[in-house]
Formats: structure tokens, C-alpha cells, sequence
């Protein structure tokens, strides 16, 4: 398999070879990704697939993947449920990190050995990825390739949740739920360091010393006695943003605690349930209900934008200040067990899909 970049999109794509394996004859230039090639259930559609390599177009780069999260965002995709539709045969995957194997000779930005992660992330859950070199960003060479791995979603979405909706400056306070997931926890730590306090919500008591410990101001149980201690954290402060990544009554009780005006950015969806809205947030407090998609966002986003976001959560990461918890690192052909784990609830962290291992 070839992965490329489309003339008419501009856009990462896939081009399957049609060149078989056998006839090829070039099975030590083989790579292993996983594909579906019918939308369904993870367990049941995917598999391991092995495709040869083709040669580089001028302008192009071959990364050999190392490292690539299972994120909610790649199960909906394989399910056929997420926002932009799948187009099987696809390979899933929409982050990763790896490092430049090969540069075409046109390629002047990239050179061997650079670690990058994919700007669009496609196709990630591949051994390789070829595609022009603008498709890639480059990180800093020392970046721990696992939590490079995790940097391009879950952090920007946490860094465009804090910057791209209200203007909040040192003291001001966010509230979110879902705070342990990979979202919630990279917002505690970027909104930690720019000075803002957080008020979270959890459904697992366990994990209220964790986040703690990682930097949360204050952790409740997403209830509604959790409602109440928060509120009462709020007699004397303005509460002009929360995130909401579950929706249903979560969601009703973030809309509760917003000072009037203030804005709810929803950005997921984890109790499949829909955005409830009282008609007394928007008649009294006349709430501002916004949406976020990190996608679309990158999509529109200059590069120099994108790097004015990527470059200082690389750092944070370099630094330790931005740490994403792993649950469990995976070899690429024991999938079936990365994908059972990332449906399970309890996790510690990502699990994470190892694609150097054969
Ligand atoms: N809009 C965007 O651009 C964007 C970008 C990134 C992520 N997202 C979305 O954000 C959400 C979180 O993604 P992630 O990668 O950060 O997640 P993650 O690390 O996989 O964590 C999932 C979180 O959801 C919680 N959860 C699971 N089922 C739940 C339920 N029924 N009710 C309440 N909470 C539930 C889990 O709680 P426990 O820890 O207790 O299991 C955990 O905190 C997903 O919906 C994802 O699709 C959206």
C-alpha cells in the first residue's frame, strides 16, 4: 500500500497498489498496516494486511510509524459513525508518531532520522506512511516517541478549547467533565501552566487524588452533590467556559454552573447521549453554545498557526510538564487486544499500538 498525497484534495489519501505481494516480488520492501474493508465493529472488520512499498515521488517522504494511540475518534471511524465518512478499504488511525526512513530527491524541510507526526493523520495505524513533505510536522528529535504519538489530537484539542473561544487570562477558572480522559487531562496541565484553574468532573472516585496530583484544582464526581460543591466554589468567580466531551445531564449540570454569557464548547459525545439544553440557560443566561472539531480546525489552520500550537506542547511534553497517561502498549499484530482494551472502561491511560514490532 501506498499512502499519498491526492492531487485533487491536497489531502493524505489512500492508494491501495494493485501490485499483489507475491507478484511483486519485493518481500523484503513489505509493511504491514491494519485495514477494513467494510465499515462495522472494530473487532470484526479490521485485519492485518501486508502491501508492498512503492518508490517516492520527488517531493514525498516515507516515515516508518512507530508509535499510534486508539483513540475514540478511530473506533466511530471503523464503526462508520464519525464525521467524515470512511471509504473502505481504509487503513484507520488518525495520529501517530514516526520517524523519516527515506526523502524524495525534491525534498528540502525533511531529512532522515527527523521525528514527525502526520498533520492530518490518516492512515496511521500503518507501518509506514508516505506522503509530501508538508503533510508532516516536525518535532523535536528527544520527544518521547510514545507521547509523540499522542501530541497532534488530544493536546491541541485541549490548547484550541482554552484559546479559540473566551479570552481567559491568569486566575480566570474553566470547567470540564470528563476530566480523565486524554482531552481532560492535557487541558489540566496546558491550563496549569497558563495559570487558569480548572473544575473537574469524574465518574470514578479513584480518580479524584490522580488528577490532583496532576495539577487539577479541584476534582468532583460528575453528580449532582459534585454540582453543588462546585457551585459553591463559584459564589465569588465568573465561570465563562466549560468543555464538555459527554453530553446528556453532564452536560446540563456544566450549563448550570456558566455565569451568565459564558460558553459550553462540546467537542465529544462519550455518553452517546444528546446535548440537552434547558430553555432557561438560553432565555436567562443566554449561553453560548459552541461546537469544536480538531480536524476541521487543522483543516483551516495555516501552518505557521498549527506550529504556534504544536511547538509549545512539544515542549510542555520535552519538558515533563505534558505528560498522556498510557494504559498499555501494544504489538501491532496483537490489535484485536488494543482494540478490547480501548473499549473498556477503567483504563489508566491510552493504549497505544506499537508498529515497530513485527
Ligand atoms: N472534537 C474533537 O476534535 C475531539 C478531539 C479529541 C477527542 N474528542 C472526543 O473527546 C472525547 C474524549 O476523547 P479522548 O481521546 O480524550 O478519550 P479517552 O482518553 O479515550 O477517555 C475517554 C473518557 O470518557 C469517559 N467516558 C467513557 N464513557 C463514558 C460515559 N458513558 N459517560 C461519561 N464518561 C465516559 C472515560 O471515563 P473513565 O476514565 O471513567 O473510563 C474517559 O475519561 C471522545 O468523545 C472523543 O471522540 C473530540
Amino acid at each position: 500500500m501506498l499512502l499519498s498525497l491526492s492531487p485533487q484534495t491536497g489531502a493524505l489519501s489512500i492508494f491501495l497498489s494493485a501490485v499483489g505481494v507475491e507478484d511483486a516480488g519485493m518481500k523484503d520492501m513489505e509493511s504491514l498496516c491494519l485495514q477494513f474493508d467494510r465499515t462495522g465493529q472494530p473487532l470484526e472488520v479490521l485485519k492485518l494486511v501486508s502491501r508492498p512499498l512503492l518508490p517516492l515521488g520527488p517531493h514525498e517522504v516515507r516515515v516508518r510509524m512507530r508509535y499510534a494511540p486508539v483513540n475514540p475518534a478511530d473506533l466511530n471511524f471503523i464503526e462508520g459513525t464519525y464525521g467524515r465518512p470512511a471509504h473502505p478499504p481504509a487503513v484507520p488511525g488518525h495520529e501517530g508518531s514516526g520517524e523519516v526512513e527515506e526523502v524524495g530527491p525534491a525534498v528540502e524541510s525533511l531529512e532522515k532520522g527527523d521525528l514527525v507526526v502526520p498533520i492530518e493523520g490518516n492512515s496511521c495505524w500503518a507501518q509506514h506512511l508516505t506522503a509530501a513533505e508538508h503533510h508532516f510536522a516536525k518535532l523535536p528529535r528527544r520527544l518521547d516517541r510514545v507521547q509523540a504519538s499522542m501530541l497532534r489530537i488530544n493536546p491541541l484539542t485541549a490548547w484550541r478549547i482554552l484559546k479559540g473561544f473566551v479570552d481567559l487570562e491568569k486566575g480566570d477558572v474553566i470547567a470540564q467533565n470528563a476530566a480523565n480522559s486524554g482531552v481532560g487531562r492535557a487541558l489540566i496541565q496546558i491550563a496549569k501552566k497558563e495559570g487558569i484553574h480548572t473544575i473537574n468532573f469524574v465518574r470514578r472516585p479513584e480518580l479524584i487524588d490522580e488528577l490532583k496530583a496532576l495539577g487539577a484544582d479541584s476534582v468532583f464526581l460528575d453528580n449532582d452533590e459534585g454540582l453543588a460543591s462546585a457551585k459553591s466554589l463559584l459564589k465569588k468567580v465568573p465561570l465563562r467556559l466549560a468543555a464538555n466531551a459527554v453530553s446528556g445531564d453532564s452536560a446540563v449540570r456544566l450549563m448550570d454552573m456558566l455565569s451568565p454569557e459564558g460558553t459550553l464548547v462540546t467537542y465529544g459525545a462519550m455518553s452517546r447521549q444528546s446535548l440537552k439544553v434547558p430553555n432557561k440557560f438560553l432565555i436567562f443566561k443566554n449561553l453560548q453554545l459552541r461546537g469544536l472539531w480538531i480536524t476541521k480546525w487543522v483543516e483551516k489552520a495555516g501552518s505557521a498557526e498549527l506550529y504556534e500550537a504544536l511547538h509549545p506542547l512539544a515542549e510542555m511534553m520535552r519538558n515533563g510538564e505534558l505528560a498522556m497517561a498510557v494504559d498499555e502498549i501494544v504489538p501491532l499484530k496483537e490489535f484485536s487486544k488494543a482494540i478490547t482494551r480501548a473499549q473498556e472502561s477503567g483504563r489508566s491511560g491510552k493504549v497505544i499500538l506499537d508498529l515497530a514490532v513485527n
